[in-house]
């Protein structure tokens, strides 16, 4: 089937670098000949015909700037059969004959939906969890990553200065990748993580062996999905602090993690899956998720990418032991 009109949404918790990925999908598709067209807040503007036509101007001037200039959401009613029948009809009544999905985990459970259904459509792997199946990297870790390592060296300054533990949160959904990646590029003494069980005390006896060893301050990483998040640890101690000797002072960065200017790694990497997306669309492979394995651009079935846990590689987490 050859195409003439391809759409383009953003879908989930933004990332950085989700811009220059729309802007590498807008113009790429142009290059192949294709009308680009914009869906406004992911598989919402789907349900509402939310549509607008994009030119190779309309995507100037975005590939610095984080978030998603055509808006995410998350969609309830998308997630029913009914509700991606509808999604379909709408694209097919606006003449949109494939789309690219930008999304995490959850939006490329929605690609592989419109895929069973038959409309030809691809993912690009985009958010900063990097938990999606398919790709050892996705758009938006590396800016995230950077940013929380920023609050990890401001922190270690004044953790020194008073001799304090301090338990930085950061995100992740249900996994540890971007805590453990920080807590080895930061130098903290411990991270906990989802993958890895942990109790209380045992981080409490890391703190006092911290300061044993001579240690100015204690940097505990907390990935926001490990067993006991800050708020569970910081009420812990609180609850213990006579006895253990210390109290822990919490920071949880959020969706700070999100907001920042995509770095030169987050932009290249969204340009080059981008660009993947429509080669997809191009050579009639559809149904895959466009990512990065190997430092190679590659395509893995959507169905195999929302069916297969990735696995996080523990070895970095026993580096991250020895380092500390
Ligand atoms: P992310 O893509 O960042 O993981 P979510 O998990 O919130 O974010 O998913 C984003 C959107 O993808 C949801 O709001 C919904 O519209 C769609 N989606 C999620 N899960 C499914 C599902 N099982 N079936 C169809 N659509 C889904
Ligand atoms: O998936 C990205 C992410 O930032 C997760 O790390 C986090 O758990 C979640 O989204 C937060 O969701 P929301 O932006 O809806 O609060």
């Amino acid at each position: 089937m050859s195409l003439k009109k391809v759409g383009v949404l953003t879908s989930g918790g933004d990332a950085p670098g989700m811009n220059a990925a729309i802007r590498s999908v807008v113009r790429t598709g142009i290059n192949h000949g294709w009308e680009m067209v914009g869906v406004r807040n992911g598989y919402q503007g789907l349900l509402s015909e939310n549509f607008s036509a994009l030119g190779a101007r309309d995507v100037g001037g975005i590939l610095q700037q984080g978030g998603t200039m055509l808006g995410s959401a998350r969609c309830l009613e998308f997630k029913t059969p009914d509700g991606q029948r509808k999604a379909i009809r709408n694209l097919n009544r606006a003449g949109i004959d494939a789309l690219v999905v930008i999304g995490g985990n959850g939006s490329q459970t929605g690609t592989a939906k419109l895929h069973e259904l038959g409309f030809p459509v691809v993912g690009v792997a985009s958010t900063i969890d990097n938990d999606l199946y398919g790709s050892d990297i996705t758009i938006g870790v590396d800016t995230a990553l950077n940013i929380a390592l920023e609050a990890i060296d401001r922190l270690k300054t004044t953790a020194s200065s008073h001799q304090r533990a301090f338990l930085i949160e950061v995100m992740g959904r249900d996994c540890g990748y971007l805590a453990l990646m920080a807590a080895i590029a930061g130098g903290a003494e411990r991270v906990l993580i989802p993958e890895v069980d942990f109790d209380p005390e045992e981080v409490a006896q890391e703190i006092s062996d911290a300061y044993d060893k001579g240690k100015a301050h204690a940097i505990i990483v907390v990935a926001e999905g490990a067993k006991y998040n800050a708020e569970a640890l910081v009420e812990y101690f609180s609850k213990h602090e006579e006895r253990l000797g210390f109290s822990l002072r919490a920071s949880i960065l959020g969706h700070i993690q999100r907001g920042g200017r995509p770095t030169a790694y987050d932009r290249t990497l969204a340009s080059r899956l981008g660009a993947g997306a429509t080669a997809a669309l191009a050579r009639g492979e559809y149904g895959v998720l466009v990512g990065m394995i190997k430092s190679e651009i590659a395509t893995t079935p959507i169905g195999e990418v929302v069916t297969t846990k990735k696995p996080l590689d523990l070895s970095l987490f026993e580096l991250q032991r020895i380092l500390d």
